[in-house]
């Protein structure tokens, strides 16, 4: 099979991308490198299998130029940032919505009949029912990342059940591992290679979720497409348990020997959008066979590991901007 991966030198991408070559498929990346590191396909480039599109998927051209000669399309490029979307307030629209679009539209017009999106568990909001089913409420958004994502979600369902696409949605919880170059993980891990002594923590503490391991998620994936049938078939990703951010904190501070004093932000949601407790119900992936190989706390852990062995990802970013 030949595959088109967009965000292909992302965190999921990169994985993505090696896990497919592995599996013996040929591969098409497409990135703008907005937040995508080149050393992230460094293996892949030394594939013959393997070739990179190095350009913005918010020009159509460019994308329909990409879907030449392919059979299925991850789409896994998005601006991921949540916490500062209000800064930005076109950023989710174009890059998550139009750009989608582009992605169906250019399918549409090269005959691709399988799309993969990521998707985000934060569409179901403060959820009532836990473990969150796909089938559960989502709720009124509150950050327009997770609005973008709703949106996607909605036109690649359109396209599908218009135009013959098999679609398959995952809603994925937090995935962590190695590459993991935003999020809670890296933040705390920059804070602490600063001041060892002190760690900022936004919001009280109290959120909860369910990070999964980046390599079990694309095996969700992976098994989701062998069974996947058309039009629209949507999966939860997440671990099969959940945690307290402290009880995070703490496997990261012991993973780097460390004690440092924790200063909360204060009662409430760290930041508008971030949900209070995120864990879905992914019963419908282990029906199929899916388990994590991971636990949360060796996932965690892992990505400490991976961070302290590669301190090269903390340079050049401006503070704060996790
Ligand atoms: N990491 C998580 O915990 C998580 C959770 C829920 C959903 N997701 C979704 O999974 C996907 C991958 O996330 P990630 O964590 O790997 O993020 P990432 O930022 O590491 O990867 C995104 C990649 O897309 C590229 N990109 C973004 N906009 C582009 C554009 N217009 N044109 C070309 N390239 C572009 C970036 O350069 C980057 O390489 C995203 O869709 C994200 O919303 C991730």
């Amino acid at each position: 099979m030949r595959y088109l991966v967009t965000g292909a030198a992302g965190f999921i991408g990169s994985h993505t991308v090696d896990r497919l070559l592995a599996d013996g498929h040929e591969v098409i990346g497409i990135d703008s490198y907005i937040t995508g590191k080149r050393e992230f396909l460094a293996n892949a480039s030394t594939s013959p299998h393997f070739s990179l599109t190095v350009g913005d998927l918010f020009d159509f051209t460019t994308v329909l130029e990409a879907c030449e000669g392919v059979d299925a399309v991850f789409h896994l490029a998005a601006n991921t940032d949540v916490r500062y979307g209000t800064d930005h307030p076109r950023r989710d629209l174009d890059q998550n919505v139009i750009v989608t679009w582009n992605i169906l539209e250019a399918m549409r017009r090269r005959g691709i009949k399988t799309i993969l999106f990521s998707s985000t568990a934060s569409i179901y909001g403060d959820a009532t029912i836990l473990p969150t089913p796909e089938d559960g409420p989502l709720a009124i958004q509150t950050s327009l990342q997770s609005a973008s994502k709703l949106a996607a979600e909605a036109f690649i369902a359109a396209y599908a059940n218009g135009y013959g696409i098999r679609a398959l949605i995952f809603r994925l919880a937090s995935i962590v591992g190695e590459r993991d170059s935003h999020g809670h993980i890296f933040d705390f891990c920059r804070q602490l290679r600063k001041h060892p002594d002190r760690l900022n923590v936004l919001g009280d503490g109290t959120v909860r979720r369910s990070y999964l391991d980046v390599a079990d998620c694309v095996d969700a994936m992976l098994l989701a497409l062998q069974h996947a049938a058309s039009p629209v078939n949507v999966f939860n990703v997440g671990s099969l348990t959940n945690c307290q951010l402290t009880e995070s904190i703490s496997w990261i501070t012991s993973e780097l020997n460390l004690q440092p004093v924790i200063e909360f932000g204060g009662p409430g949601p760290a930041w508008v959008g971030s949900s209070p407790v995120i864990f879905l119900d992914s019963s419908k992936l282990t029906s199929l066979g899916w388990q994590p190989k991971l636990g949360l706390e060796a996932a965690v852990r892992r990505t400490v590991n991976y961070l302290s062995a590669n301190p090269w990802l903390f340079s050049g970013l401006p503070e704060g901007r996790a």
